[in-house]
């Protein structure tokens, strides 16, 4: 019998940017990939029905993958589904992504951080906690972007970006005040990461652009090493699910690339 995968979860594409480190830190492992694409984008959802419709979809993937673990790839969902997966599924370990908000504060020097988000992540309480209990000393910027995770889509299946639409997306993360700058940008949507060369290429000065991925891929870790078996066995193959059923060709094309075959 093969080996029980590891489950990495997100609302479309961002989640791979958390499975390309996954894979580097597990190897060997196997990963299916599950794209809530038929909820996408989940930055305008209202948060109880967004809790809702992950804690059911996840009674069906648990069903039938089996999963040693679950990573929840999508900082929109993890700020407010966490405790109702952890009760619903108490057998299964999960693993969140939220916005890297402590590390950014260690390491400015300027004082002056942003986090570009969704509007979903902008308005979670679970944000707001995370600045009031690690960034009192500094100041915050929270950017809500309306159409990155967008574009962010466009750009994988397709090849192509607006970089106009990109400069206006991340230009309410730069601040200036008393001769500071703003010097760290928290990546906290996990489709950023796939557009960061264009930011850096856009934004008005250089900054420290944060990606959580490899920290939470070592977050998951750590628990798949307490777990009982997890022989690495070399030819099982990675899938993909989506939950709409009827994903493009661009993106079959795109999953292909990463290793995933539709199952
Ligand atoms: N990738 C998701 C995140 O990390 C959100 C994208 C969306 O569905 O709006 O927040």
């Amino acid at each position: 019998m093969s080996e029980a995968p590891v489950l990495v979860f997100d609302s479309g594409i961002g989640g791979l940017s958390v499975l390309r480190e996954a894979r580097v830190i597990m190897p060997g492992r196997r990963f299916v990939y599950v794209a809530d694409d038929a909820g996408f984008p989940y930055g305008r959802w209202d948060e109880e029905a967004l809790r809702d419709r992950i804690v059911d979809l996840f009674a069906g993937l648990i069903d039938r993958h089996r999963p040693a673990l679950a990573m929840i790839a999508c900082n929109t969902a993890s700020t407010i589904v966490m405790p109702a997966l952890r009760a619903a599924y108490p057998g299964i370990p999960f693993v969140g992504t939220v916005p890297a908000i402590k590390p950014a504060a260690e390491r400015t020097r300027s004082g002056l951080i942003s986090v570009l988000a969704t509007p979903g992540t902008v308005k979670r309480q679970y944000t707001r906690d995370l600045i009031r209990d690690y960034a009192g000393k500094v100041h915050v910027r929270l950017v809500g972007s309306e159409n990155l995770a967008g574009l962010a889509e466009t750009y994988m299946r397709k090849g192509f970006v607006d970089e106009a639409a990109v400069e206006a997306e991340i230009a309410p993360c730069f601040v200036s005040h008393e001769g500071r700058q703003t010097d760290i940008v928290v990546l906290a949507c996990t489709h950023f990461p796939f557009l960061v060369n264009r930011m850096r290429k856009m934004a008005p000065w250089p900054v420290d652009w944060i990606d959580p991925a490899e920290a939470i891929a070592r977050r998951a870790l750590t628990i798949v090493e307490t777990l009982p078996g997890g022989e690495a066995l070399p030819d099982t193959k990675d899938s993909v699910v989506f939950t709409s059923g009827k994903p493009d060709a661009n993106v079959l094309r795109l999953m292909h690339g990463f290793g995933l075959t539709a199952g």
